[in-house]
């Protein structure tokens, strides 16, 4: 018999994108409501990345949680739709098989997701791509307590991560004030979670905390913006 207890399951969300249920503790990878829906307004949208996008400004973006890569192919086709720069770093500490990552449609009906998909099956570490010279994407395969941050640096952190309940490690109040280092002072970090610990804990942190209105049911979702003092 398989054992399937490792296994992701490939799910259609109501927009029609793919997601991935997460068999260890039943987690979607993203929104039920809406993958791609959730990727253009959390990420991409609220962020300020497609504004940013649109100024033809040079973005640096990084990731926490960039398993599947929808959010950077979606942020990645709008840069180039709008001939901007982008340099977008995502730590990952587990790959995703690539006969499932096949399977999805940001994946298999993009040319920037087959791209992904292509340097992803070279399994390099870190892994890196180049979709324009002035595009790029480097992936580090590793937990985020391993993980080497850049301080300063960052535009916008995209904090993707599972729930604050299930991995508080990428969470925690140290974590988050290292996510603030590694942002410049003008930086803005985004994410689904709106949980009031965390509100307090990026306020801490060195943020200033909104909340917005979420994609599809999700009623409420975190904006924090460098606070400078
Ligand atoms: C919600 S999913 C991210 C979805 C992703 N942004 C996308 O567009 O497909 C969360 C990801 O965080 C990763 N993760 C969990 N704990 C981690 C850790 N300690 N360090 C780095 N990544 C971690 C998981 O492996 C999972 O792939």
């Amino acid at each position: 018999m398989v054992d399937r207890s490792n296994i992701d399951e490939l799910i259609k969300t109501e927009d029609g994108s793919h997601t991935l249920l997460f068999p260890e503790d039943g987690e979607t990878y993203h929104s039920i409501s809406g993958a791609m829906t959730e990727a253009e307004w959390v990420y991409l949208t609220l962020s300020g990345a497609a504004t940013r996008a649109s100024e033809q400004l040079k973005t640096r973006i990084l990731e926490i949680g960039f398993s599947s890569g929808l959010n950077f192919v979606t942020t990645a086709i709008r840069f180039r739709q709008a001939n901007a720069p982008l340099i977008y770093h995502g730590v990952e500490r587990r790959r995703l098989s690539t006969n499932l990552l096949d399977q999805m449609d940001h994946i298999r009906n993009t040319d920037v997701g087959r791209t992904l998909l292509t340097t992803m099956k070279k399994k390099s570490t870190p892994l890196d791509l180049h979709l324009r010279p002035d595009i790029r994407c480097t992936v580090y395969f590793e937990s985020v307590d391993q993980h080497s941050f850049l301080e300063n640096y960052y535009d916008i952190v995209y904090l993707d991560a599972f729930s604050p309940g299930k991995h508080p490690e990428l969470w925690a109040p140290p974590r988050l004030k290292q996510y603030r280092k590694a942002l410049n002072s003008k930086g803005v970090l985004v994410t689904y979670s709106a949980q009031g610990a965390l509100r307090r804990n990026l306020d801490d942190a060195g943020f200033i905390v909104e909340k917005h209105g979420g994609p599809g049911k999700k009623k409420t979702i975190t904006r924090a913006i460098v606070k400078n003092a």
